[in-house]
């Protein structure tokens, strides 16, 4: 095993951070299980990071560390660069240098690909070099493997997924513990659960750059972040989670890519699921997808989205992808997005006014005769089919002799660009006291 002709596979890496530390522990840990399924080894022989110090005490004496990355990208002793950069900045112009020189790249930064996709993968295609991504989407699920070789024979239907730690472990604090997203948001950060900056995570776009990457694998199209829908947690009220609890479901930010008969739905947004779905019950900070293809059913794939090993398994398992490349035709590769470039769809993603999926609403009403009536005859006019209706008592409401109350309908499924128009009818009602909350809902059956 240790004579391969090639010799072991010359790693750079980009950074050593919490992930690149993990793959450096891991392929030494690990290293004759590695051989054995590589066929050769995996040797990381420079590795780039500004804090070279640091650098130098994590990987010893017997690896070069260097403070410039393109030194790395230059380096004849380097056969694959991993970019552990993150980013759309740097990052960017050392993955396609790293290209043009002739070097696979394996990188875990979802961001890149899910926004310049286009560009870096036809350059790769150009220059018969891999780029391979296991890890930008859920960590250490394998997701991509099975999205692109594993489920090969089926049409996918739907991709639903928990695809951000952070937001799954903020929902999951304000349900137990109910209380508002900003408190929860704080003792995340302070238990370091949450980035100081933990935008792209509560705002969506971490997940909807994940999102973006299964659904070209998934349908065959191009990357196309700016299509999608992104919607983030924080606007949710810890009351919307109680009533969805007491209807049977849970709320949770997913990641959905679906085929619908004029194209492809690409959204991230807080979604209502029945509880007794495995994924409603995904809690803390864990990753879960499921994906409906026609032939297999339902499958779900379950794991640690982030963190230093379960992140650097996805990326070690590229590298013994990448490691094995040298025996194969260039013409008979996985291709990077499923699909051979040449037989990719033209499909659009659906603006989301086109999208067809039920929803949750929560109207604030004066409780007084009639106000029932003129809500559900607002949404029977619009041809929107009513699931269930709960009334809380005004007084479990307001407070004691109060004459507001809390009305929550679940409707069955409706192109949203109709509810937008019925929502827009129920909110200039007088009886309507304050802005109506949606939520969208769906029933993975
Ligand atoms: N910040 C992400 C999460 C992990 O919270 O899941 C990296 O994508």
């Amino acid at each position: 095993m240790s004579n391969h002709p090639l010799g072991p596979i010359r790693v750079g890496l980009l950074g050593i951070g919490t992930v690149g530390s993990g793959v450096f522990t891991v392929l030494q840990r690990n290293q004759g299980e590695i051989r054995g399924r590589a066929g050769r080894g995996i040797d990381v022989t420079v590795v780039a990071d500004l804090d070279v110090a640091r650098a130098k005490a994590l990987v010893g004496e017997q690896v070069k560390v260097v403070n410039d990355a393109r030194a790395v990208i230059a380096d004849p002793q380097v056969d694959i660069v991993v970019e552990l950069i993150g980013g759309y900045g740097i990052a960017k112009q050392l993955v396609l240098e790293a290209i043009a020189a002739g070097k696979h790249v394996v990188t875990a930064n979802k961001a890149l690909l899910a926004v310049h996709g286009t560009e870096i993968f036809a350059a790769a295609q150009n220059k018969g070099v891999m780029v391979a991504f296991e890890a930008a989407v859920a960590g250490g699920i394998p997701i991509i493997k099975a999205l692109r070789e594993g489920l090969s024979a089926n049409r996918i239907d739907w991709i639903a997924g928990i695809i951000n730690g952070t937001t799954n472990f903020i929902l999951s604090e304000m349900r137990d513990k109910g209380l508002g997203f900003d408190a929860v948001l704080k003792e995340a950060q302070r238990l370091g659960y949450a980035e100081a900056d933990p935008t792209f995570d509560i705002e969506g776009v971490d997940a909807a750059h994940k999102a973006t990457l299964m659904s070209a694998i998934a349908f065959g199209i191009a990357v196309q972040f700016d299509k999608a829908h992104v919607e983030g947690i924080t606007r949710l009220e810890a009351q919307d989670i109680r009533y969805a609890e007491q209807l049977g479901y849970r709320i949770k930010l997913l990641g959905i890519t679906k085929r619908a008969a004029q194209g492809v739905e690409l959204r991230v947004h807080p979604c209502l699921v029945p509880v007794k779905r495995l994924i409603a019950n995904v809690e803390g900070a864990m990753n879960a997808v499921m994906v409906q293809g026609d032939a297999v059913g339902t499958t779900l794939y379950y794991g640690k989205g982030a963190g230093s090993e379960p992140t650097a398994s996805a990326v070690i398992a590229d590298l013994v992808d990448v490691a094995r490349l040298p025996t194969v035709d260039p013409l008979n590769r996985v291709p990077h997005l499923a699909f051979q470039p040449g037989a990719m769809s033209a499909l659009p993603v659906l603006p989301m006014s086109q999208v067809c999926t039920s929803y949750y609403l929560r109207l604030r009403v004066a409780d007084e005769a009639g106000v029932l009536a003129r809500v559900t005859g607002i949404l029977a006019d619009a041809g929107i089919s009513i699931d269930a209706v709960l009334q809380r008592e005004a007084d479990e409401v307001g407070g004691e002799g109060s004459n507001q109350t809390d009305l929550i309908i679940l409707t069955h499924d409706c192109v949203e660009a109709r509810m937008n128009e019925a929502m827009a009818k129920m909110q200039s009602l007088s009886s309507v006291l304050a802005p109506i909350t949606r939520i969208r809902k769906e029933d993975l059956a």
